[in-house]
C-alpha cells in the first residue's frame, strides 16, 4: 500500500528525514528532486540512519554510529562492520508530494 508521507518541500535536499509508514521506521532521502526510501533501523545496530549523512555522488546514507555506508536503491552497506542490507521500498513524488510504499 502507497502512502502520501509529505511534501517535497519538507525535505531539504541531500539530507534525510524519518518517517513512519504503516508502523515502519523507513529513512526518506532527498537527492536532488528524487526521493528513496530505506529502513531506518541500521542492521549492525540499532541505530537510525535517517541521522547519518546523505552522500548525493554515490546515493548512499551513511550510519551515523560505526559508518556503514548503505545503498538507497539496493540497500546493500559498503563497509564493515554492518554485513546484512536494509530493505528498500518504493518512493516517487507525485504533484509535490512523496508517496511511499512499505515492502515487509
Ligand atoms: S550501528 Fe550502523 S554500522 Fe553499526
Amino acid at each position: 500500500m502507497s502512502n502520501v508521507v509529505c511534501s517535497l518541500d519538507e525535505i531539504e535536499p541531500g539530507t534525510a528525514r524519518k518517517v513512519v509508514v504503516d508502523g515502519q521506521a523507513v529513512a526518506l532521502v532527498r537527492i536532488g528532486d528524487d526521493v528513496y526510501a530505506i529502513d531506518d533501523v541500521c542492521s549492525h545496530a540499532n541505530v537510525s540512519l535517517s541521522d547519518g549523512e546523505v552522500w548525493t555522488d554515490t546515493c548512499m546514507l551513511e550510519c551515523p554510529k560505526h559508518g556503514s555506508s548503505f545503498s538507497l536503491t539496493t540497500g546493500e552497506p559498503d563497509t564493515l562492520p554492518a554485513t546484512r542490507p536494509v530493505a528498500v521500498h518504493s518512493a516517487r513524488v507525485e504533484d509535490g508530494m512523496v508517496i511511499v510504499g512499505v515492502t515487509s
